[in-house]
């Protein structure tokens, strides 16, 4: 189609890094790509967060459930959703913040998601790899602790930077029948559609683990439907004064 169709399209999340670093320049473009990224408002309601002290990396990859690659990784950001820099608009005009409304949340939230993915997409057409880390979620307060955040500030994701040491298969994404509905909404035919998909998802692992992965798409979803999400999630984002209302 075109080169950044093509680009989109060949995202693989990089779990294994040579040891060529990314260095300051390639960064600050990846970050610059960020940046422009549309923005809520105009808000730019984004921080990251470059973690370089070793010692901090090996805490954060234990707070993120033990994921080697958070420590090993040339590069390691926390993307954390801001409104303090907003609020320190209203206070540098005399204004009161009104920080804590669930919209608010929202908005910082979905900035800081776009602004990810345009670096994301910015760092594979450098030719390097990339991988979120949701895990750091598993325990937020003290990733927050960590890096010092104030209030109206949450990390989101972390994000793994570096050239890759691996090339894995294209994971398959669900049929367009299945994301792309015209008019309303509906799920008339996707119960067996998805069905299908399953099947394709559990060659996909099977090839990708040597056959030692035996696991559907919907299992899979399942699964993580039928347990507890981080139930700290909310206690700890009102605690940084958000979704009060
Ligand atoms: C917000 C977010 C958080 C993620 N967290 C993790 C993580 O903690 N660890 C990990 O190995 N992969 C993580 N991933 C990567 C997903 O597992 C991956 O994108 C998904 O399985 C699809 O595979 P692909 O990126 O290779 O296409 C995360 C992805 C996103 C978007």
């Amino acid at each position: 189609m075109n080169a950044t169709i093509d680009l989109l399209k060949s995202h693989r999340s990089i779990r294994k890094y040579t040891d060529q670093p990314v260095g300051d320049e390639a960064l600050e473009t990846i970050i610059s790509a960020g940046q422009a990224a549309a923005t809520s408002s105009f808000v730019q309601a984004t921080t990251v967060i470059r973690v370089t002290d070793p010692e901090h990396r090996k805490q954060l990859r234990h707070m993120a459930g033990d994921q080697p690659y958070i420590e090993k990784a040339p590069e390691f950001l926390v993307f954390c959703a801001d409104l303090a820099r907003a609020s320190l608009c209203c206070e540098m005009h005399g204004i009161e913040a009104q920080a804590d409304y669930t919209e608010q949340f929202i908005i910082a939230t979905v900035d800081t998601g776009l602004f990810a993915q345009n670096c994301a997409v910015a760092a594979e057409s450098m030719g390097l790899g990339i991988c979120y880390i949701g895990g750091i979620r598993n325990n937020i307060a003290d990733v927050a602790e960590l890096l010092g955040l104030p209030e109206h500030v949450y990390p989101v994701f972390g994000f793994c930077i570096g050239h890759p040491d691996q090339d894995p298969d294209l994971r398959p994404r669900l049929p367009m029948s299945v994301v792309l509905k015209e008019g309303s909404y509906s799920d008339d035919g996707d119960r067996e559609t998805i069905a299908d998909y399953d099947k394709v998802v559990e060659a996909y692992y099977a090839k990708r683990r040597g056959g030692s992965k035996a696991m559907t798409w919907t299992r899979q979803v399942a699964g993580l439907l039928s347990e507890k999400c981080r139930p700290h999630m909310l206690p700890f984002l009102h605690s940084k004064g958000f979704l009060k209302r």
